[in-house]
């Protein structure tokens, strides 16, 4: 990919259980597999679930046990002390990382972000943005998965980002968080006059099995979303995210009989990429 370092991509929607992560993870895969990028992806979510999805249940549960640094320590700056290591330590960039693939990596996440840490990091938000520039100018790619409400964690993601990908799923209230989203980059625009941020597109997940859904419902969200996405002024993807019961198992790593979503997700990627670049 052309230009110095990474270009960086934050999944965000404030609203709850849309894709962003399994859309983050199948991203950082497929860039990963199939493009032969060199891939960081960033868990900056408190649930850790693109940590698990990425690592595996077994893995990430040995590196919470083995406390090894995950993104709360890259806010906090050192490795505090432990039973086996009284002083608090400097951190290594290398531990902080995990390996997936040889040209794909983890900084995970845990479960605790505790209230002081927000207060603490509250000073710095450019800590995420200052560690990709000082350490990952190797990596083509990093892919942000972010947490559905608006925290400080978002304000630090928007500081890494070159654009955002906002996934949106078919259903009754669709677009509630799209004003919200429109608004908060408005503002950190406002504030940051020197970065350049954009919503790369939109793109519509269905993750909702279709006999659980009236179609009526259905197409009633996706008018709304094709109005609200021209009303700000984003880019909606033509390829869509049909529902698959392939997409939680890829989403782990799982490629055994996935179904038509391997298809269903290249066909996306494509595009995302052909925009990205
Ligand atoms: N296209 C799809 N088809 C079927 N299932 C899907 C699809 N996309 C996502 N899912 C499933 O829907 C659930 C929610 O997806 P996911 O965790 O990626 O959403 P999220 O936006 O990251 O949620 P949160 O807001 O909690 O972080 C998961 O169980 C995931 O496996
Ligand atoms: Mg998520």
């Amino acid at each position: 990919m052309a230009g110095n370092g990474p270009i960086c991509v934050s999944v965000i929607n404030m609203k709850g259980g849309v894709g962003k992560t399994t859309i983050a993870a199948l991203l950082a895969r497929h860039a990963a597999e199939k493009l032969n990028l060199k891939v960081l992806a960033v868990d900056l979510d408190p649930q850790a679930n693109l940590s698990q999805a990425l690592m595996g249940s077994s893995a990430y549960k040995q590196f919470i046990d083995n406390r090894a640094p995950s993104i709360v320590e890259v806010f906090e700056g050192y490795m505090p002390p432990t039973p086996s290591n009284p002083s608090p330590n400097p951190l290594d960039v290398g531990d902080v990382i995990q390996r997936i693939l040889a040209n794909l990596h983890v900084i995970p996440s845990r479960f605790d972000f505790s209230n002081h840490l927000v207060n603490s990091i509250g000073t710095n938000q450019r800590v995420l943005a200052q560690l990709i520039a000082n350490n990952f100018q190797d990596r083509d790619l990093v892919v942000i998965d972010c947490a559905p409400t608006e925290s400080i964690f978002t304000q630090a993601a928007y500081h890494a980002s070159r654009y955002i990908l906002v996934p949106v799923k078919p259903e009754f209230l669709a677009t509630i968080g799209f004003p919200l989203l429109d608004r908060s980059l408005e503002t950190f625009r406002n504030a940051n006059p020197g970065q350049a941020i954009d919503v790369i597109g939109v793109v519509i997940n269905d993750t909702s099995d279709y006999q659980a859904y009236s179609t009526p419902e259905k197409n009633r969200a996706l008018a709304e979303i094709i109005e609200e996405s021209e009303k700000d002024g984003w880019y909606l993807f033509a390829n869509w995210l049909k529902y698959s019961r392939g997409f939680p198992k890829m989403m782990r790593g799982d490629f055994n009989s996935p179904g038509h979503a391997p298809h269903i997700f290249s066909r996306f990627a494509e595009e995302f990429f052909e925009r990205l670049t």
